[in-house]
């Protein structure tokens, strides 16, 4: 067994998901590699020094580059706003270290490549980017099934992923409702999540779209000016998809639907069945087949088990019910093990360039009303 030194950018929501996981990830997998929490770093010096001492890491600072250049440091995780994960990332991989990087990969796509370039220069160190949602051990076991021919040919997935985040009209305006500084709305924020499944549950990668939006809420108060200000990225995205396999699909998200908490849910459609997932409630899977007596017949629900792996690296019984963190725990087991056996992550940057080169291609037809290659 040997450790591997840590850093972690940034303290929020992600921040502390990463810290947690490290945390677990040899309690709960053993394995080679164990995490050494070495230095974390917000840009707050108060909240890095709180953090430190609440998860554990030997050292803090307020500069991302004290944790590039920290010898101990050998694995990444960065957790901070989309506009600054590309400068960490090349960063990171040109000095020999092995990257965690938080979804979507960056603002814009020449960023994103520019860290696919990287990645490849420095192919020796691993990357994965934080589609959790591809890491559930029922969403495994749900491919496991789809690719055994448990439903038969897939002919289709259709996909939504709705939050209410912004849901209230009177929520104020914020960076997030600004093409500039965030680039696209619902599109980067949960459509890259919706388009990763699509991608790994169906083992197919769209190649066509056509996009459309709609800002539900034109303008919002800004408490910053007293003003009204003008929204201009999208509240609700939508999408037709053609995929390289030439099954077809539809993907719908909104950052505006009350009671939405992590609505996200998605079927895949096959010539002998259907597989149903619902993120709320993340230890279930429905399956239809049609092979029952008719009068029997109906979705039945597998609840999550030891027999799903990694589930049972947390657990011993089924139904007991994995949660979110542990979801992460099991993204970062897979690049730990990458990391030690010189295997393959997904999605890797390259597998994340193509995941927003989707994002892309929607923003173009949504703006000019016409199909779009992904290109
Ligand atoms: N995988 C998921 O399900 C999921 C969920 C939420 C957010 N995210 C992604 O995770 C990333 C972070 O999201 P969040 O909600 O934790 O963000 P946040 O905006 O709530 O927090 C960002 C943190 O980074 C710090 N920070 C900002 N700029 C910094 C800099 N230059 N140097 C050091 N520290 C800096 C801030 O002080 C703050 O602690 C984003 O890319 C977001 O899209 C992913």
């Amino acid at each position: 067994m040997k450790e591997i030194g840590i850093g972690v950018i940034g303290t929020a929501f992600m921040g502390k998901a990463h810290s947690i996981a490290y945390a677990v990830a040899g309690t709960a997998f053993g394995g080679n590699l164990r995490p050494s929490l070495e230095i974390v770093c917000d840009q707050n010096p108060d909240i890095a020094e709180t953090k430190r001492k609440e998860m554990g890491f030997a050292r803090c600072t307020t500069h991302y580059m004290d944790v590039i250049n920290d010898p101990k440091v050998k694995l990444i995780s960065i957790c901070v706003p989309n506009s600054v994960h590309k400068e960490i990332a090349v960063a990171a991989l040109a000095a020999g270290k092995h990257v965690w990087c938080e979804k979507p990969m960056s603002t814009n796509l020449q960023d994103s490549q520019d860290m696919v370039d990287s990645a490849n220069i420095y192919h020796q160190q691993k990357t994965i980017v934080g589609y959790n949602y591809t890491q559930n051990p029922i969403v495994h076991a749900a491919r496991d099934l789809i690719e055994e021919g448990a439903i038969g040919d897939v002919t289709g997935f259709f996909g939504v992923y709705d939050v209410d985040n912004e849901a209230d009209p009177e929520r104020p305006y914020s960076w997030r409702m600004n093409r500039q500084q965030s680039g696209t709305g619902a599109n980067a924020d949960v459509m890259c999540h919706l388009v990763s499944v699509a991608h790994y549950i169906t083992g197919s990668d769209i190649n066509r779209v056509v996009g459309d939006y709609d800002i539900v809420y034109k303008d919002r108060h800004d408490p910053k000016t007293n003003t009204r200000k003008a929204v201009d990225n999208d509240d609700v995205c939508m999408a037709i998809a053609q995929f390289e396999n030439g099954i077809k699909g539809t993907l719908r998200v909104s950052r505006v639907a009350w009671g939405r908490k992590c609505g996200l849910s998605w079927e895949v459609h096959g010539s002998q069945g259907m597989i149903r997932f619902d993120q709320e409630r993340l230890n279930e899977l429905q399956l239809f087949t049609p092979s029952d007596d008719p009068r029997q017949q109906g979705f039945r629900t597998i609840l999550s088990g030891p027999y799903h792996p990694p589930y049972d690296a947390f657990l011993p019984n089924a139904g007991h019910s994995l949660g979110y963190i542990d979801v992460k725990a099991c993204e970062l087991n897979q690049l730990l093990t990458a990391i030690d056996t010189d295997g393959k992550t997904w999605p890797s940057f390259a597998d994340g360039l193509k995941i927003e080169k989707v994002m892309d291609a929607i923003d173009r037809s949504a703006m000019n009303g016409h199909w779009a290659d992904v290109v």
